[in-house]
């Protein structure tokens, strides 16, 4: 049997750890990462936009890959339109990301957490609803950073340890003003300044990501849908093993050469 492939998809660069992440855990399973650079940033779309976008993106990618796993490796999405796809596409099994709100609330010591994250997912009522199933008495701040993931998208791979830190330090003192004892690290790209974020943080802030929990959830729905081959050799064409397509007439930028490089996977542009 060839093994099917592994849909991951974000907006642009966000997704991509949650897609290594995986790799590292079942290096044998083909992973395809879809970068929705045409439609960059989903932060400030409505909920309705982004469930039309995404349902014509799963839809291109669907007829390209025959993929029985789709992961939604972005909080705006899976949060605005997992659902729109669950119904649009019942044949495939969608994992979502959603920001890492049950550790940090069980581990709160404060009763009060930060959540960081794109205008979109903080001004839904998911996150706060989501906490307070875990403590109802607890309070979470949650803070918009679109500046943040522009940095990381267009300026990550060109900046050094000082810009990243400069670029950070605002968003954690913040939160450290408002007595916070976690941030959750609510946008997947925010994972590409997790040092930052960390240094930043100790010793009194713990920082709270999905990365580990995502790929896990994969790994096991391959192996209770009885998808997962164990045996290498049973992957097939090397050329499937691994994609970005990038959506979008300027995607064929050195910064994505650069980053199919660093993740081994071949560079596709969709126009
Ligand atoms: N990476 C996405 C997330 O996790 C959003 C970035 C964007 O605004 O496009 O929410």
């Amino acid at each position: 049997m060839k093994q099917k492939p592994v849909i991951f998809l974000d907006s642009g660069v966000g997704g991509l750890p949650y897609c290594e992440h995986f790799y590292k855990l079942a290096p044998h399973i083909p992973r395809i990462y879809i970068a929705d650079r045409a439609n960059f940033p989903y932060g400030p779309k409505s909920r309705e936009e982004l469930g039309r976008l995404l349902k014509q993106l799963v839809a291109r990618a669907l007829e390209r890959w025959e993929a029985p796993v789709v992961v939604i490796a972005c909080n705006t999405a899976t949060i605005s339109a997992i659902d729109v796809l669950r119904a649009a596409f019942p044949e495939v099994s969608f994992v979502g990301t959603v920001p890492a709100v049950k550790p940090a609330v069980l581990a709160s010591q404060e009763g009060r957490i930060g959540v960081i994250a794109t205008e979109r997912t903080i001004s839904e009522p998911y996150i706060y609803d989501l906490a307070r199933r875990f403590n109802p008495q607890i309070e979470v701040i949650g803070r918009a950073a679109p500046e943040l993931v522009s940095f990381v998208e267009h300026d990550l791979l060109t900046a050094n340890r000082e810009e990243r830190l400069r670029m950070v330090r605002p968003a954690v003192e913040w939160f450290r003003q408002r007595r916070v004892d976690g941030i959750v690290l609510g946008c997947t790209h925010f994972l590409f300044l997790l040092d930052e974020f960390q240094a930043l943080a100790a010793p009194d802030i713990t920082i709270f990501h999905s990365v580990e929990g995502v790929a896990r959830r994969v790994l096991q729905l391959l192996e209770t849908r009885g998808l997962l081959t164990n045996a290498p050799e049973t992957t097939g064409c090397q050329t499937e093993s691994g994609i970005i397509a990038v959506t979008g007439t300027g995607a064929v930028s050195e910064s994505w050469q650069a980053l199919s490089k660093t993740y081994g996977l071949a560079l596709e542009v969709w126009e």
